[in-house]
Protein backbone atom coordinates (compact mmCIF):
# COMPACT_ATOMS: atom_id res chain seq x y z
CA UNK A 1 0.00 0.00 0.00
CA UNK A 2 2.75 2.07 0.95
CA UNK A 3 3.99 2.34 -3.29
CA UNK A 4 0.56 2.99 -3.94
CA UNK A 5 -0.23 5.60 -1.76
CA UNK A 6 3.20 7.41 -2.75
CA UNK A 7 2.45 7.10 -6.68
CA UNK A 8 -0.71 8.75 -5.69
CA UNK A 9 0.77 12.01 -3.50
CA UNK A 10 3.47 11.88 -7.05
CA UNK A 11 0.07 11.66 -9.19
CA UNK A 12 -1.46 14.65 -7.71
CA UNK A 13 1.49 16.85 -7.43
CA UNK A 14 1.94 16.29 -11.39
CA UNK A 15 -2.21 17.07 -12.13
CA UNK A 16 -1.85 20.10 -9.47
CA UNK A 17 1.02 21.91 -12.00
CA UNK A 18 -0.75 20.41 -15.01
CA UNK A 19 -4.12 22.63 -13.28
CA UNK A 20 -2.44 25.58 -12.36
CA UNK A 21 -0.58 25.57 -16.02
CA UNK A 22 -3.87 25.62 -17.80
CA UNK A 23 -5.15 28.29 -15.49
CA UNK A 24 -1.99 30.98 -15.46
CA UNK A 25 -0.68 30.05 -18.89
CA UNK A 26 -3.17 29.48 -20.95
CA UNK A 27 -6.08 30.46 -23.39
CA UNK A 28 -8.30 28.08 -22.06
CA UNK A 29 -7.49 29.35 -18.70
CA UNK A 30 -8.90 32.87 -19.48
CA UNK A 31 -12.83 31.97 -18.30
CA UNK A 32 -11.51 30.84 -15.15
CA UNK A 33 -9.11 33.61 -14.52
CA UNK A 34 -11.67 36.33 -14.63
CA UNK A 35 -13.94 34.18 -12.31
CA UNK A 36 -11.16 34.89 -10.08
CA UNK A 37 -10.43 38.17 -10.74
CA UNK A 38 -13.91 38.59 -9.61
CA UNK A 39 -14.06 36.85 -6.94
CA UNK A 40 -11.27 39.33 -5.41
CA UNK A 41 -8.71 36.94 -5.33
CA UNK A 42 -5.26 38.28 -6.60
CA UNK A 43 -2.76 36.59 -8.69
CA UNK A 44 0.06 36.38 -5.35
CA UNK A 45 -3.29 34.20 -3.58
CA UNK A 46 -3.66 32.18 -6.95
CA UNK A 47 0.01 31.10 -6.51
CA UNK A 48 0.18 30.59 -3.15
CA UNK A 49 -2.57 28.22 -2.81
CA UNK A 50 -1.93 26.43 -5.97
CA UNK A 51 -5.19 26.91 -7.81
CA UNK A 52 -5.89 25.60 -11.22
CA UNK A 53 -8.74 24.92 -14.01
CA UNK A 54 -9.44 21.66 -15.14
CA UNK A 55 -10.93 21.97 -19.15
CA UNK A 56 -13.96 21.56 -20.33
CA UNK A 57 -13.05 18.18 -22.18
CA UNK A 58 -14.07 14.57 -21.03
CA UNK A 59 -10.80 13.17 -21.50
CA UNK A 60 -7.89 15.53 -20.51
CA UNK A 61 -7.32 13.44 -17.36
CA UNK A 62 -7.83 10.51 -19.03
CA UNK A 63 -5.31 11.73 -22.04
CA UNK A 64 -2.73 12.71 -18.59
CA UNK A 65 -2.64 9.90 -17.06
CA UNK A 66 -1.86 7.91 -20.37
CA UNK A 67 0.52 10.44 -21.45
CA UNK A 68 2.70 9.80 -17.58
CA UNK A 69 2.12 5.55 -17.89
CA UNK A 70 -0.10 6.00 -14.78
CA UNK A 71 -1.06 2.25 -14.62
CA UNK A 72 -4.89 1.31 -14.00
CA UNK A 73 -4.71 0.61 -10.43
CA UNK A 74 -3.30 3.71 -9.90
CA UNK A 75 -5.81 5.78 -12.56
CA UNK A 76 -8.89 4.15 -11.06
CA UNK A 77 -7.59 4.74 -6.84
CA UNK A 78 -6.67 8.34 -7.74
CA UNK A 79 -10.25 9.72 -8.24
CA UNK A 80 -9.70 11.58 -11.11
CA UNK A 81 -11.64 9.24 -13.66
CA UNK A 82 -14.44 7.61 -13.63
CA UNK A 83 -15.83 4.35 -15.63
CA UNK A 84 -18.12 4.71 -18.22
CA UNK A 85 -21.31 3.52 -17.95
CA UNK A 86 -22.18 2.05 -21.34
CA UNK A 87 -18.56 1.76 -23.09
CA UNK A 88 -15.40 0.63 -22.20
CA UNK A 89 -12.90 2.94 -20.98
CA UNK A 90 -12.99 6.50 -18.71
CA UNK A 91 -14.21 10.08 -18.10
CA UNK A 92 -12.85 13.14 -16.22
CA UNK A 93 -14.48 13.74 -12.87
CA UNK A 94 -13.57 17.44 -13.00
CA UNK A 95 -14.16 19.22 -16.37
CA UNK A 96 -14.38 22.83 -16.45
CA UNK A 97 -14.12 24.02 -13.00
CA UNK A 98 -11.51 26.29 -11.06
CA UNK A 99 -9.30 24.01 -8.85
CA UNK A 100 -8.45 23.85 -5.47
CA UNK A 101 -5.81 21.31 -4.35
CA UNK A 102 -5.98 20.19 -0.45
CA UNK A 103 -2.57 19.32 1.08
CA UNK A 104 -2.15 17.69 4.26
CA UNK A 105 -0.22 18.68 6.77
CA UNK A 106 2.88 17.55 5.57
CA UNK A 107 2.18 19.70 2.21
CA UNK A 108 1.61 16.57 0.25
CA UNK A 109 -1.54 17.37 -2.18
CA UNK A 110 -4.05 14.28 -1.05
CA UNK A 111 -6.99 15.94 -3.41
CA UNK A 112 -8.70 18.14 -4.90
CA UNK A 113 -11.95 20.23 -4.99
CA UNK A 114 -13.50 21.55 -7.97
CA UNK A 115 -15.72 24.59 -8.02
CA UNK A 116 -18.03 25.63 -11.60
CA UNK A 117 -18.01 29.03 -12.80
CA UNK A 118 -21.84 29.69 -13.26
CA UNK A 119 -24.67 28.25 -11.54
CA UNK A 120 -24.74 24.39 -12.93
CA UNK A 121 -25.06 21.64 -10.25
CA UNK A 122 -23.31 20.47 -8.47
CA UNK A 123 -21.44 23.66 -7.38
CA UNK A 124 -18.11 21.60 -5.66
CA UNK A 125 -17.24 18.55 -6.44
CA UNK A 126 -14.71 16.65 -3.98
CA UNK A 127 -12.02 13.85 -4.72
CA UNK A 128 -13.89 10.95 -3.53
CA UNK A 129 -11.92 8.83 -0.35
CA UNK A 130 -8.47 7.25 -1.84
CA UNK A 131 -5.92 5.57 0.15
CA UNK A 132 -4.31 9.30 0.90
CA UNK A 133 -7.74 11.27 0.47
CA UNK A 134 -10.56 11.22 3.57
CA UNK A 135 -12.17 14.37 4.18
CA UNK A 136 -12.48 13.43 7.79
CA UNK A 137 -9.33 14.00 8.22
CA UNK A 138 -8.28 16.78 6.57
CA UNK A 139 -8.51 20.49 6.93
CA UNK A 140 -7.89 23.12 4.04
CA UNK A 141 -5.33 25.21 4.83
CA UNK A 142 -3.84 24.15 7.73
CA UNK A 143 -0.88 23.13 5.40
CA UNK A 144 -0.13 26.96 5.24
CA UNK A 145 -1.73 28.62 8.37
CA UNK A 146 -0.52 25.91 11.56
CA UNK A 147 2.05 28.43 12.20
CA UNK A 148 -0.15 31.26 12.45
CA UNK A 149 -2.40 29.31 14.62
CA UNK A 150 0.76 28.66 16.94
CA UNK A 151 1.80 32.10 16.96
CA UNK A 152 -1.93 33.37 17.83
CA UNK A 153 -2.83 30.29 19.55
CA UNK A 154 -6.18 30.48 18.17
CA UNK A 155 -7.82 28.86 14.96
CA UNK A 156 -10.59 30.39 12.80
CA UNK A 157 -12.50 27.54 11.34
CA UNK A 158 -14.63 28.32 8.51
CA UNK A 159 -17.12 26.10 5.94
CA UNK A 160 -15.77 26.62 2.35
CA UNK A 161 -12.38 27.52 0.05
CA UNK A 162 -13.60 30.75 -0.32
CA UNK A 163 -14.34 31.82 3.05
CA UNK A 164 -10.58 30.15 4.01
CA UNK A 165 -9.43 32.05 0.74
CA UNK A 166 -10.16 35.63 1.75
CA UNK A 167 -9.46 35.83 5.25
CA UNK A 168 -6.23 34.24 4.65
CA UNK A 169 -5.74 36.88 2.08
CA UNK A 170 -6.67 39.73 3.95
CA UNK A 171 -3.95 38.65 6.66
CA UNK A 172 -6.15 37.10 9.07
CA UNK A 173 -3.82 33.80 8.38
CA UNK A 174 -5.22 31.72 11.42
CA UNK A 175 -8.02 29.98 9.94
CA UNK A 176 -8.60 26.45 8.61
CA UNK A 177 -11.90 25.08 5.71
CA UNK A 178 -13.69 22.10 7.10
CA UNK A 179 -15.28 22.17 3.62
CA UNK A 180 -18.51 21.84 4.50
CA UNK A 181 -18.50 18.38 6.31
CA UNK A 182 -19.30 18.08 9.63
CA UNK A 183 -16.47 18.45 12.24
CA UNK A 184 -15.05 15.53 13.25
CA UNK A 185 -13.28 14.29 16.36
CA UNK A 186 -9.62 13.90 14.58
CA UNK A 187 -10.36 17.13 13.22
CA UNK A 188 -10.20 18.62 16.33
CA UNK A 189 -7.63 16.91 17.46
CA UNK A 190 -5.75 18.00 14.49
CA UNK A 191 -6.25 21.60 15.49
CA UNK A 192 -6.12 21.15 19.01
CA UNK A 193 -2.09 20.39 17.93
CA UNK A 194 -2.55 24.08 16.47
CA UNK A 195 -4.05 26.22 18.81
CA UNK A 196 -6.00 25.99 22.37
CA UNK A 197 -8.67 28.56 21.09
CA UNK A 198 -10.88 28.19 18.08
CA UNK A 199 -13.76 30.55 16.62
CA UNK A 200 -16.48 28.96 14.74
CA UNK A 201 -17.36 31.26 11.56
CA UNK A 202 -19.88 29.28 10.09
CA UNK A 203 -22.27 30.53 7.07
CA UNK A 204 -25.01 33.02 8.77
CA UNK A 205 -27.88 30.60 7.34
CA UNK A 206 -29.95 27.51 8.65
CA UNK A 207 -27.41 24.92 7.27
CA UNK A 208 -24.13 27.08 8.93
CA UNK A 209 -26.28 27.34 12.72
CA UNK A 210 -26.86 23.64 12.44
CA UNK A 211 -23.28 22.65 11.14
CA UNK A 212 -22.16 25.16 14.16
CA UNK A 213 -24.42 23.56 16.75
CA UNK A 214 -23.76 19.93 15.28
CA UNK A 215 -19.40 20.65 16.12
CA UNK A 216 -19.49 22.32 19.05
CA UNK A 217 -19.93 18.68 21.71
CA UNK A 218 -16.94 17.56 19.65
CA UNK A 219 -14.99 20.53 21.06
CA UNK A 220 -16.27 20.15 24.63
CA UNK A 221 -15.61 16.71 24.23
CA UNK A 222 -11.98 17.15 23.21
CA UNK A 223 -11.48 20.28 25.33
CA UNK A 224 -11.00 22.84 23.21
CA UNK A 225 -12.16 26.49 23.89
CA UNK A 226 -14.76 27.27 21.35
CA UNK A 227 -16.69 30.57 20.68
CA UNK A 228 -18.57 31.24 17.35
CA UNK A 229 -18.55 34.23 15.71
CA UNK A 230 -22.24 35.47 13.96
CA UNK A 231 -22.02 37.47 10.80
CA UNK A 232 -24.83 39.49 9.93
CA UNK A 233 -27.80 37.15 7.95
CA UNK A 234 -26.79 35.42 4.82
CA UNK A 235 -23.38 36.35 4.67
CA UNK A 236 -20.55 33.70 5.15
CA UNK A 237 -16.61 34.84 5.41
CA UNK A 238 -15.98 35.05 2.26
CA UNK A 239 -18.47 37.71 1.48
CA UNK A 240 -18.41 39.63 4.61
CA UNK A 241 -14.10 39.85 4.59
CA UNK A 242 -14.54 41.45 0.65
CA UNK A 243 -17.29 43.86 1.96
CA UNK A 244 -16.46 44.61 5.41
CA UNK A 245 -12.20 44.09 5.19
CA UNK A 246 -10.13 42.77 7.93
CA UNK A 247 -11.13 45.11 10.87
CA UNK A 248 -14.73 44.36 9.80
CA UNK A 249 -13.91 40.83 10.82
CA UNK A 250 -12.05 41.91 13.73
CA UNK A 251 -15.03 43.62 15.12
CA UNK A 252 -17.24 40.70 14.44
CA UNK A 253 -14.66 38.16 16.74
CA UNK A 254 -14.63 41.00 19.56
CA UNK A 255 -18.48 39.82 20.02
CA UNK A 256 -17.56 35.81 19.65
CA UNK A 257 -20.60 34.18 22.05
CA UNK A 258 -19.80 31.58 24.35
CA UNK A 259 -20.64 28.89 23.45
CA UNK A 260 -24.17 28.21 25.91
CA UNK A 261 -25.41 31.63 25.34
CA UNK A 262 -25.40 30.76 21.18
CA UNK A 263 -27.06 27.52 21.63
CA UNK A 264 -29.73 29.36 23.96
CA UNK A 265 -30.16 31.78 21.26
CA UNK A 266 -30.34 29.12 18.47
CA UNK A 267 -32.94 27.32 20.90
CA UNK A 268 -34.81 30.35 21.62
CA UNK A 269 -35.23 31.28 17.62
CA UNK A 270 -36.37 27.50 16.72
CA UNK A 271 -39.16 27.24 19.58
CA UNK A 272 -40.17 30.28 20.24
CA UNK A 273 -40.75 31.89 24.19
CA UNK A 274 -44.60 29.91 24.37
CA UNK A 275 -45.06 28.07 27.12
CA UNK A 276 -44.41 24.82 25.34
CA UNK A 277 -41.39 26.47 23.28
CA UNK A 278 -39.54 27.06 27.10
CA UNK A 279 -40.30 23.63 27.61
CA UNK A 280 -38.54 22.25 24.44
CA UNK A 281 -35.66 25.05 24.79
CA UNK A 282 -35.29 23.48 28.94
CA UNK A 283 -34.63 20.00 27.40
CA UNK A 284 -32.38 21.05 25.05
CA UNK A 285 -30.08 23.25 27.08
CA UNK A 286 -29.98 20.92 30.04
CA UNK A 287 -28.17 18.20 28.21
CA UNK A 288 -25.43 21.36 27.20
CA UNK A 289 -25.48 22.61 30.83
CA UNK A 290 -24.82 19.59 32.01
CA UNK A 291 -21.66 18.97 30.10
CA UNK A 292 -19.92 22.58 31.55
CA UNK A 293 -17.10 21.09 33.66
CA UNK A 294 -16.52 24.91 35.68
CA UNK A 295 -19.43 24.96 38.30
CA UNK A 296 -19.32 29.05 38.48
CA UNK A 297 -19.71 29.01 34.31
CA UNK A 298 -22.37 26.49 34.90
CA UNK A 299 -24.13 28.66 37.70
CA UNK A 300 -23.43 31.42 35.67
CA UNK A 301 -25.17 30.16 32.77
CA UNK A 302 -27.83 28.64 35.05
CA UNK A 303 -28.87 31.78 35.69
CA UNK A 304 -29.36 33.53 32.60
CA UNK A 305 -31.22 30.84 31.10
CA UNK A 306 -33.51 31.13 33.30
CA UNK A 307 -33.53 35.00 33.46
CA UNK A 308 -34.42 34.30 29.29
CA UNK A 309 -36.74 31.89 30.15
CA UNK A 310 -38.32 34.01 33.21
CA UNK A 311 -38.62 31.30 34.84
CA UNK A 312 -37.49 30.06 38.50
CA UNK A 313 -33.54 29.42 38.87
CA UNK A 314 -34.13 26.09 40.97
CA UNK A 315 -36.39 24.76 38.23
CA UNK A 316 -33.80 25.14 35.93
CA UNK A 317 -30.98 23.91 37.78
CA UNK A 318 -33.09 20.45 39.04
CA UNK A 319 -33.39 19.62 35.39
CA UNK A 320 -29.57 20.55 34.87
CA UNK A 321 -28.90 18.10 37.72
CA UNK A 322 -30.96 14.95 36.10
CA UNK A 323 -29.33 15.68 33.16
CA UNK A 324 -25.95 15.37 34.39
CA UNK A 325 -26.75 11.89 36.43
CA UNK A 326 -28.46 10.18 33.67
CA UNK A 327 -25.00 11.10 31.19
CA UNK A 328 -22.86 9.71 33.89
CA UNK A 329 -25.10 6.78 34.16
CA UNK A 330 -26.20 6.53 37.69
CA UNK A 331 -29.74 6.29 38.98
CA UNK A 332 -28.96 6.22 43.07
CA UNK A 333 -29.76 9.66 44.85
CA UNK A 334 -27.12 9.40 46.90
CA UNK A 335 -24.62 10.29 43.87
CA UNK A 336 -26.22 13.67 43.62
CA UNK A 337 -23.36 16.00 43.11
CA UNK A 338 -23.56 18.98 45.40
CA UNK A 339 -24.76 21.97 44.96
CA UNK A 340 -21.30 23.90 45.55
CA UNK A 341 -20.51 22.15 41.79
CA UNK A 342 -18.51 19.31 43.00
CA UNK A 343 -18.09 16.96 40.14
CA UNK A 344 -19.50 13.56 39.31
CA UNK A 345 -18.90 10.31 40.96
CA UNK A 346 -16.39 7.92 39.08
CA UNK A 347 -18.50 5.20 37.55
CA UNK A 348 -17.32 2.57 35.75
N1 LIG B 1 -19.66 21.93 -0.64
C1 LIG B 1 -19.50 20.75 -1.36
N2 LIG B 1 -20.41 20.41 -2.33
C2 LIG B 1 -21.47 21.21 -2.58
C3 LIG B 1 -21.67 22.38 -1.86
C4 LIG B 1 -20.73 22.72 -0.89
O1 LIG B 1 -18.53 20.03 -1.16
N3 LIG B 1 -22.34 20.86 -3.54
C5 LIG B 1 -18.65 22.29 0.36
C6 LIG B 1 -17.56 23.13 -0.26
O2 LIG B 1 -16.33 22.82 0.35
C7 LIG B 1 -18.01 24.54 0.06
C8 LIG B 1 -18.61 24.35 1.44
O3 LIG B 1 -19.23 23.08 1.40
O4 LIG B 1 -16.93 25.45 0.03
C9 LIG B 1 -19.61 25.39 1.85
O5 LIG B 1 -20.71 25.38 0.96
P1 LIG B 1 -21.43 26.71 0.47
O6 LIG B 1 -21.60 27.66 1.60
O7 LIG B 1 -22.63 26.28 -0.29
O8 LIG B 1 -20.41 27.25 -0.62
P2 LIG B 1 -19.38 28.44 -0.54
O9 LIG B 1 -18.11 27.93 0.04
O10 LIG B 1 -19.98 29.65 0.06
O11 LIG B 1 -19.12 28.62 -2.09
P3 LIG B 1 -19.20 29.91 -3.02
O12 LIG B 1 -18.87 31.11 -2.19
O13 LIG B 1 -18.17 29.61 -4.05
O14 LIG B 1 -20.56 29.94 -3.60
MN1 LIG C 1 -23.47 27.55 3.11
MN1 LIG D 1 -20.82 29.70 2.04
MN1 LIG E 1 -19.45 31.71 -0.28
MN1 LIG F 1 -29.53 33.72 40.39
Amino acid sequence: HMMLREGLYRLNQQAMLHYTHLLTQTPSGEHARNYLEQRGITRDTIKELNLGYSPNRWDDMVLFLKQHKVTKAMAQASGFVLSRRETKGYYDRFRNRIMFPIFDVTRQVAGFGGRVMDDAVPKYLNSPETPVYSKGRILYGLHLSKIHCRQEDTVYIVEGYFDFISLYQCGIKNCVATLGTALSDSHVRLLKGAASRAFLVFDSDMAGINAAKRSIGTFLKEGLDVRIIILPQGQDPDSFVQQNGKSGFEACAKKAMSVIPFLTRAAVDQFGLSVEGKIKIIQEMKEHLARVDDPAARSLYIHELSQTLNIDETAVLEKVRTAFLESAGVSDIAYLPRQDGDTAPETG
